[in-house]
């Protein structure tokens, strides 16, 4: 592995994993933006999953808007927001994204909660919902077609992995005289410079 890219995954499981000691409830949540076909932006958060060095991975529904906008233009830009560690820190990932292996996705959805399971085939994520009461149905009708057994993967969840072409680390200082750092591929090989703030 390129050895600044080796470094900039170090630097990020370092700030992780101090992110987890700190008191962010939500450590590995992070703002994903895509784009469609249309050029209109859009973000939201989700969980990220697992990363090395192929990726960052989250797992969502494929038919959900995000997941359209992914299969019509595989580009995305991640940042996480560290509000508790040291003066504050952000990091910008920016990349292409390609699926996850139908193995990685069976394994990680084995291992989920059923009710998340349960909720993988029940939630139409994004589409119109027109009452509470159908999507407490839809949960129910799953729960009783796998009574008693395993749930297995829905054909339409699985993982999509951002494969970074950009990583910035943006950490705060007082008087907004902000470090950043930012590392980047260009042409195949990974360098690594500061930024303004
Ligand atoms: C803390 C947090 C974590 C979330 N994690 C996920 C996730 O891992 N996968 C997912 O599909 N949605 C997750 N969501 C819900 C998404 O933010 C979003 O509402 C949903 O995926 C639909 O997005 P879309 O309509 O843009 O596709 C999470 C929301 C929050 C607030």
């Amino acid at each position: 592995m390129d050895a600044l890219y080796e470094q900039a995954l170090e630097t990020f499981n370092a700030l992780l994993e101090q992110a987890r000691q700190s008191q962010d409830p939500e450590p590995t949540a992070m703002t994903v933006a895509t784009v469609g076909r249309d050029g209109r932006p859009a973000a939201r958060t989700v969980l990220l999953k697992t990363v090395d060095a192929r990726g960052f991975v989250f797992f969502t529904n494929f038919n959900s808007r995000k997941g359209r906008q992914l299969a019509a233009n595989p580009q995305a830009a991640l940042l996480f927001h560290w509000k508790h560690l040291q003066e504050g820190v952000q990091v910008k990932i920016e990349g292409t994204v390609e699926p996850v292996s139908a193995e990685e996705a069976d394994a990680y959805f084995s291992v989920r909660p059923r009710g998340s399971q349960i909720g993988a085939w029940a939630s139409l994520q994004s589409e119109p919902l027109a009452s509470r009461e159908l999507f407490e149905q839809r949960v129910s009708d799953v729960e009783s077609r796998y009574e008693g057994m395993d749930v297995p993967r829905p054909p339409h969840w699985s993982g999509f992995r951002i494969v970074p072409e950009r990583i910035e680390f943006w950490y705060g200082a007082r008087f907004r005289l902000h470090e950043r750092q930012c590392y980047e591929r260009v042409d195949g090989v990974w360098c690594l410079g500061m930024l303004y703030p």
